[in-house]
């Protein structure tokens, strides 16, 4: 199961995602072992929106398989390396007693899972060292280096991450399709396995121009819905050299079903934006 979450609070902005991390040697996607997720806390500091796209999954979430060796090392032709991922430095500790972990679990709640306040005398973080290999770990999407090309790049080129029935892209500032007849904008793409939610972190995403979209906007396109850039998107892109785009996408290969806060959400025009019809029109 993959879960999109998103959350808006009145705290400052995160410029990195914070995913638990497990090491090929001790990793299993099928275990059932307590070892999926790590303790951790966010803390936002500064005045800006805080806004997080959350990606929860019931495996591991591990850099793509064909950017890693057979020993598990980041290969050189991959768009980032080991370098990119920081783990925690310091200690952090904070209440010192009586202090609430939230664990989510197994159980008889939404998609066979539920949720336990676990109260422990001391803080989790108050310890003398770190040891092991499981630890959180931030990569900042700024590290990315894009892959680019003559003609299109394919999603595949974008991709970052990857677990269980499910993959993550992003799509950053960069040069674009450099041959002389190159589109720059996708083409037009049925994506029959795979659902498809796109989150509008910043810039200007250019196939979507006129749809609505903004930052901060998530677009959901569901598998087997052909779907492409706007219209007038594909001429508006013709001898373009660079997009100031910036979006991080999830493609899951199992049918994803919309939550409450999903469906409050639609805007109940962007399905409509490529016709000129409907509620927008
Ligand atoms: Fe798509």
């Amino acid at each position: 199961m993959v879960q999109v979450v998103v959350q808006d609070s009145s705290a400052a902005s995160l410029s990195c995602v914070a995913l638990a991390r497990a090491r090929a040697a001790s990793a299993s996607a099928s275990s059932a072992s307590s070892t999926r997720a790590t303790t951790h806390r966010w803390i936002p500091t500064g005045d800006e929106p805080l806004r997080t796209y959350a990606v929860e999954a019931n495996s591991h979430i591990t850099p793509p398989k064909q950017y890693l060796s057979r020993h598990g090392q980041l290969l050189e032709h991959a768009p980032f390396c080991e370098r990119d991922l920081r783990a925690p430095n310091e200690l952090l500790t904070g209440e010192d007693s009586d202090v609430e972990v939230y664990v989510k679990h197994r159980g008889q709640g939404p998609g066979g899972l539920a949720g336990t306040v676990h109260v422990i005398p001391d803080h989790p973080f108050d310890v003398v060292g770190w040891d092991g290999c499981l630890y959180p770990y931030a990569f900042n999407i700024s590290d990315f280096e894009p892959i680019t090309g003559r003609v299109h790049q394919p999603p595949p080129a974008h991709q970052v991450f990857e677990g269980a029935n499910f993959v993550m892209c992003n799509f950053v500032p960069r040069k674009v399709d450099y041959h002389p007849l190159a589109v720059p904008v996708p083409y037009y793409h049925s994506n029959v396995d795979s659902d498809e939610v796109m989150f509008y972190v910043d810039g200007d995403y250019e196939a979507r121009k006129g749809s609505g979209i903004g930052k901060g906007s998530i677009s959901l396109h569901p598998g087997g819905h052909s779907h492409g850039p706007q219209p007038g998107a594909v001429e508006r892109s013709l001898g373009a050299e660079y997009f100031d785009e910036l979006a991080v996408m999830v493609d899951t290969f199992r049918p994803l079903s919309l939550g409450e806060a999903g469906t409050a959400s639609d805007d109940g025009r962007y399905a409509w934006s490529w016709s000129g019809r409907g509620p927008s029109a």
